[in-house]
């Protein structure tokens, strides 16, 4: 790869402002000052240094956000903040993108990833990723809603849903529940619940395969993935 596009890619400026930090003298390749923003390097193996700061090159980030309402799962929009739009550049310069959607009124855990392959497997019909959401619902929520949805229930467009399995941790007026599903159709869960007479008021994702949100991460907050969750991540669309 070519010393400036690399540098670029790694978020130290443009590929002009790349070429003048090469003309101060600031950059070296193994221990050596170059110049020449044409120079083919590895970015594996050579050690790039900028400032004696070596460069640690990297093709994918996985960011782990608990979204907050009010914000939108898309990379841009001409209305709306998006997800992205609550990145540091540092982040933002690698092109990601959420892995799914929540709804704009949806809270909670949200992938952001520019790892196309990864994304293309977790969301997957045939991998059945079970997500896991936190809801209360207008209604009294019952045994009888409960073996509903673990056969499966018709939602309004005439499609059937795959089981799911409902928890009940409060059953009252507003009733509130864990709902485990493996399919990501629009607006699932409040699709699902209007199919037995009731209303989803608020709505939180836990969890997406193996990765539970972080509650230390406030709303609108996010960080790295761990070694660790990235691995079970990659485990589970395997
Ligand atoms: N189901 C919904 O209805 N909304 C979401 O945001 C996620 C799942």
């Amino acid at each position: 790869m070519r010393l400036d596009k690399l540098l670029a890619n790694m978020g130290f400026g443009s590929r002009k402002e790349v070429r003048q930090l090469l003309k101060k003298g600031a950059i070296q390749v193994q221990g050596e000052q170059v110049k020449d923003p044409a120079l083919h390097v590895d970015p594996q193996i050579d050690e790039v240094t900028i400032l004696g700061e070596r460069v640690v090159y990297r093709e994918f980030i996985y960011l782990m956000m608990h979204k907050p309402q009010g914000v939108i799962s898309a990379t841009e929009d001409t209305r709306d903040q998006t997800v992205i739009d609550l990145l540091d550049d540092e982040y933002r310069h690698f092109e990601p993108f959420p892995v799914g959607r929540l709804d704009k009124d949806t809270e909670g855990l949200l992938l952001i990833t520019n790892d196309g392959k990864l994304t293309h497997e977790l969301l997957s019909p045939k991998k059945e990723v079970p997500k896991t959401y936190y809801a209360h619902i207008e209604g009294v929520v019952s045994e009888e809603d409960i073996n509903r949805f673990a056969e499966g229930v018709t939602l309004e467009d005439g499609y059937f849903t795959k089981p799911g399995k409902l928890r009940i941790l409060k059953s009252a007026t507003i009733s509130e529940i864990e709902l485990t599903i493996t399919e990501g159709k629009f607006h699932q869960v409040k699709r699902m619940f209007e199919a037995v007479g009731k209303r989803v008021v608020y709505l939180k994702r836990l969890s997406m395969g193996p990765l539970q949100l972080d509650e230390k991460l406030l709303l609108g907050e996010y960080r790295e993935l761990t070694d660790e969750e990235l691995s079970m991540l990659r485990n589970e669309k395997g």
